[in-house]
């Protein structure tokens, strides 16, 4: 032994203007998560450089942006230097202007764990779920997210948990993307048993307790989380009734269809859309975009229920659109996960 000691690197003190000051470990890799796990309600959406939510104005102080071309910033913000709290890095203490209104403290508090790849099955075309096994993950409510940082790839990528907290197990419902770095680390090159660290949970899509029967509307991945939010549904009190509406484009993609009919039908009734069927296909469900199924479906009014989905930005718009614009369905009733 060589009788020295490390000096414990110190934390930085963020402060915020007119408001509460916090500290961030010199471990934590973004302003945000730093304050997420401090319990300050920063408001963000997709924690990956996307939305745009999370950002702020450094008055005083060192932070390294660690992506200088996300796309959650316009020319403009940038011209006004604008800041994402999830793209940027602490390096010091620091002054900063950002509005904590529309935050909201986290449902769980956020942990970086070493998670271990157990499985991989998969779903249909396109579409794996991985299984990772957590040391003592935090729990998690059905909707929520993480990040996982796959090596060699920069940044983290958000994936929605499918499966409901308990067993120690986070699953999630991966679709590979063209040319996608993420998604195809994750779904081609990573073995069982292979270590990668995740992040979470993260976001507020969470099933909430309410007396109301639940529609979720999933478009491709967005299935992940719904399935989450219905499993949650399903295992309640019994007094809740499942609507379940999944949006898919072509036949091809149909296994993925087993995971919803695989919910207990005595509670749920599931309906599966195909955007793109083939000319001469053998398809007869119903075709079109998944949002207008559910306003052909379900009888008026809307208000009757909460709704839940998750998906690419064009159909959370179109159920945006139909929920609150034309059927004025309360914004407490209405929870969604954009997948920027
Ligand atoms: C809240 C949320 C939940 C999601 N849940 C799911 C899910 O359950 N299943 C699913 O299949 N998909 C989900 N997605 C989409 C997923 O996160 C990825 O965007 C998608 O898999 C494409 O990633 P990729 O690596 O294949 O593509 P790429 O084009 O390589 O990467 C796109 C993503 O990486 C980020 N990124 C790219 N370059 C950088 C960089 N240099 N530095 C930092 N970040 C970078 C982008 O913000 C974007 O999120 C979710 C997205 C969000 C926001
Ligand atoms: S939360 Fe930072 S850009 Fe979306």
């Amino acid at each position: 032994m060589s009788g020295r000691h490390e000096a414990t690197p110190p934390r930085h003190r963020i402060e915020i203007e007119n408001g509460r000051s916090f500290e961030v470990g010199p471990e934590e890799d973004t302003l945000l998560r730093g304050a997420l796990r401090a319990g300050v309600p920063f408001a963000y959406e997709c924690s990956v450089g996307g939305c745009g939510t999370c950002r702020f104005e450094l008055l005083d102080g060192e932070m390294a942006s660690l992506w200088d071309e996300a796309p959650g910033l316009s020319e403009r913000d940038r011209r006004r230097g604008k800041r994402l709290a999830c793209q940027s890095r602490p390096l010091g203490d620091c002054r900063i202007r950002i509005r904590l209104d529309g935050g909201e403290a986290p449902a769980a508090q956020p942990r970086r764990m070493s998670a271990t790849l157990a499985s991989r099955r998969p779903i249909s075309a396109g579409m794996v779920e991985l299984s990772f096994a957590m040391p003592q993950p935090p729990a998690f409510r059905p909707g929520q997210y993480a990040l996982l940082f796959p090596a060699g790839v920069p940044g983290a990528r958000a994936y929605s948990m499918s499966n409901l907290d308990g067993d120690g197990l986070w699953r999630f419902i991966v679709r590979k993307t063209p040319s996608g770095r993420g998604s195809s680390a994750l779904c081609d090159h990573l073995p069982v048993g292979a270590r990668v660290d995740i992040d979470g949970p993260y976001g507020h899509a969470w099933l909430r307790p309410a007396p109301r029967d639940v529609v979720c509307v999933a478009g491709g991945s967005g299935l992940g989380p719904m399935l989450s939010v219905a499993r949650g549904v399903l295992a309640g009190d019994g007094s809740r009734r499942l609507h379940f509406f999944l949006g898919l484009r072509t036949e091809a993609e149909l296994d993925a269809a087993a995971e919803a009919d695989s919910l207990d039908q005595d509670r749920a009734t599931t309906t599966v859309v195909l955007s793109n069927p083939r000319e001469r296909s053998a398809w007869h469900g119903p075709r079109g975009f998944v949002h207008a199924e559910v306003e052909r479906s379900l009888s008026a009014p809307l208000d009757r229920f909460d709704f839940y989905f998750a998906g690419p930005p064009p159909m959370i718009e179109a159920m945006q659109e139909l929920l609150m614009v034309r059927h004025r369905v309360p914004f407490d009733q209405i929870h969604f996960d954009r997948f920027v």
